[in-house]
């Protein structure tokens, strides 16, 4: 039997509407980009949705909004020390600072009690991930943001359908950047989207896409319509060439916002399954506590599920590796639990922290994996790795 990490569900109804967009040859940021950002906010329950290429240029976009609100570069972002990277590599692009905290190994998430000691003069912002879907312990905190007066965006990468106390991921910070890759519970194969109720950084977030355009329209009508845009020449200045800050080139075209509304066409059905997924894993994982651990769903939150996080316990009678081994020769594909991105990667190395600063990322980074939760997954399958997890701690006991 095969396991697969991720999937992709398109649409009969994508596949209709990319097939539009080729033969109309207006495959450009267009009218499927502003029907899907519109869908978008309205699921999560915002004012503005602005989509990019990646859910790391969402990030990044979210960041360099800040710039508008007195930012300097090399000013510092508080985030998490074990996340994917590319949370902390946006805010390297985006020309700021990662200063990192330890997560908790039981949330996997930012530890809130340890945010307070990092907060410095040049500290901006907070972004918290809600990792594998798991909500960051927001209430916390927004209360450190509002105390110190920072802003808070969401890394809400791997937490669509996410809730915490009733709020959805994306609507508790100032900004939430989503990605919509394809292992994503909603995707437009690559991309990403950034959720705000402010229309001045929605604006600005338009703008940096662009390359930092004076114009901000949502999208532009020229690519719409084709036709001509009065508001085009302004004291013989070309607005669409006159920039005001410093921009990307990061917009979604057509094709990728008509696989996306597919999957928002289907989002709660997708949702409904991994749920149904992950809430089985969770349970049966638990027969083989307390050697390979997993989060706890706490009744105040709804997990989004990305994938099921496992971690082997201090007394785990194998290394990770021999149990990834295990599940792959079996067909089951694995990944790392990422690492702790100050102490664990070569491309951090730069920032100057020793081994033992973050020794809870550390251990999830020795000691951590996660498999799919995602719709194209049966019984079969979990009861499949539950049954193969079985035999190898079997072998081991
Ligand atoms: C927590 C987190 N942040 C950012 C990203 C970046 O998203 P993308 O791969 O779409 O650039 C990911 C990717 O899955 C992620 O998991």
């Amino acid at each position: 039997m095969r396991y697969p990490f991720g999937t992709i569900t398109i649409t009969d109804k994508a596949k209709e509407l990319v097939n539009k967009a080729l033969e109309s040859k207006r495959v450009s940021q267009g009218k499927y980009v502003k029907e899907f950002e519109e869908r978008f906010a309205d699921l999560i329950g915002v004012k503005e949705a602005v989509a990019v290429t990646s859910g790391t240029d969402a990030d990044t976009l979210a960041l360099s909004v800040l710039y508008d609100y007195g930012a300097k570069r090399g000013d510092n972002v508080i985030i998490p020390s074990l996340t994917f990277v590319a949370t902390a590599n946006s805010v390297i692009n985006a020309g700021f600072v990662p200063n990192f905290v330890d997560v908790e190994r039981d949330t996997l998430n930012i530890n809130p009690e340890r945010i307070k000691e990092k907060i410095n003069e040049d500290t901006i912002a907070i972004m918290p991930v809600h990792l594998m879907g798991k909500p960051a312990d927001m209430n916390k905190i927004s209360q450190l943001a509002k105390q110190y007066d920072l802003k808070v965006i969401e890394d809400a990468a791997e937490a669509h359908g996410t809730k915490y106390h009733g709020r959805d991921a994306g609507t508790m910070g100032d900004m939430g950047a989503f990605s919509l890759y394809l292992a994503h519970i909603i995707s437009s194969v690559e991309g990403g989207i950034i959720t705000t109720d402010n229309k001045d950084y929605a604006k600005i977030l338009r703008s940096l896409r662009s390359h930092g355009r004076w114009c901000s329209c949502s999208p532009c009508r020229m690519n719409i319509t084709g036709d001509y845009c009065q508001r085009r020449f302004q004291d013989g200045k070309d607005m669409r060439f006159t920039f005001q800050r410093i921009g990307y080139s990061t917009k979604m075209n057509e094709l990728e916002a008509a696989v996306g509304l597919g999957t928002l066409d289907i989002y709660h059905d997708i949702l409904e399954k991994r749920i149904g997924n992950l809430d089985y894993l969770i349970e049966n994982l638990q027969e083989f506590g307390p050697i390979l651990q997993t989060f706890k769903k706490e009744d105040y939150e709804v997990i989004g599920p990305h994938a099921f996080p496992i971690i082997l316990s201090e007394d785990a009678p194998f290394t990770r590796e021999q149990y990834a081994q295990h599940l792959e020769q079996n067909g089951i594909e694995t990944r790392v639990l990422f690492d702790s991105i100050p102490t664990g990667y070569d491309s951090f190395k730069f920032m100057g922290h020793t081994r033992g600063d973050f020794p809870e990322s550390e251990y999830i980074g020795e000691k951590g994996l996660h498999i799919g939760v995602h719709q194209d997954l049966e019984n079969d399958h979990l009861d499949y790795f539950l049954e193969k997890t079985r035999d190898f701690v079997g072998l081991h006991s």
